[in-house]
């Protein structure tokens, strides 16, 4: 048998449970976590290139390859929300945008997604995190987020 103290125990754990998990499910809502995704491979995705698919929507398509980014600059107008399609061509980079807190890996064969906005103008640097080689540090792309030019 249980006695009052055991219940009222399990009654506060049971509580804390709830409430953790209901802060889990608030916090993940109200930061907007966006979890990269790993999706299956395709040819398409190893093109690199840049597509409007409105004023506000873009989609990258990166190729990481020693020791270089393609496309190695991305214009991008401010307020723009971009879905990055990540894939190596040779070993394993890192796909580093530190001020839009993207943090990625480049695998050959595989494809890593994520999707960031960008509220406002400037050069975002992109950098490869992951030690790939003698031309490591200086493997690097940008982000220029700016207004079209007329
Ligand atoms: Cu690519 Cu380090």
């Amino acid at each position: 048998m249980l006695d009052k103290f055991e219940i009222r125990v399990l009654r506060i754990t049971g509580l804390l449970i709830i409430i953790f998990f209901f802060s889990i499910l608030y916090v993940t809502g109200k930061r907007k976590v966006d979890v990269t995704e790993c999706i299956p491979y395709d040819k398409a995705y190893a093109e690199p290139r840049v597509t409007k698919i409105d004023d506000k929507t873009y989609q990258v398509f990166a190729v990481a390859g020693m020791w270089t980014f393609e496309p190695s600059v991305i214009n991008i107008p401010p307020g723009a929300e971009v879905d990055f399609f990540v894939t190596s061509k040779d070993v394993v980079h890192g796909f580093n945008i530190a001020e839009r807190n993207v943090n990625m890996m480049a695998v050959y064969g595989g494809i890593s997604k994520t999707t960031v906005k960008f509220p406002e103008t400037g050069v975002y640097k992109i950098t490869c995190h992951e030690y790939c080689g003698t031309g490591h540090q200086n493997m690097q792309a940008e982000v220029i987020v700016d207004y079209p030019k007329p």
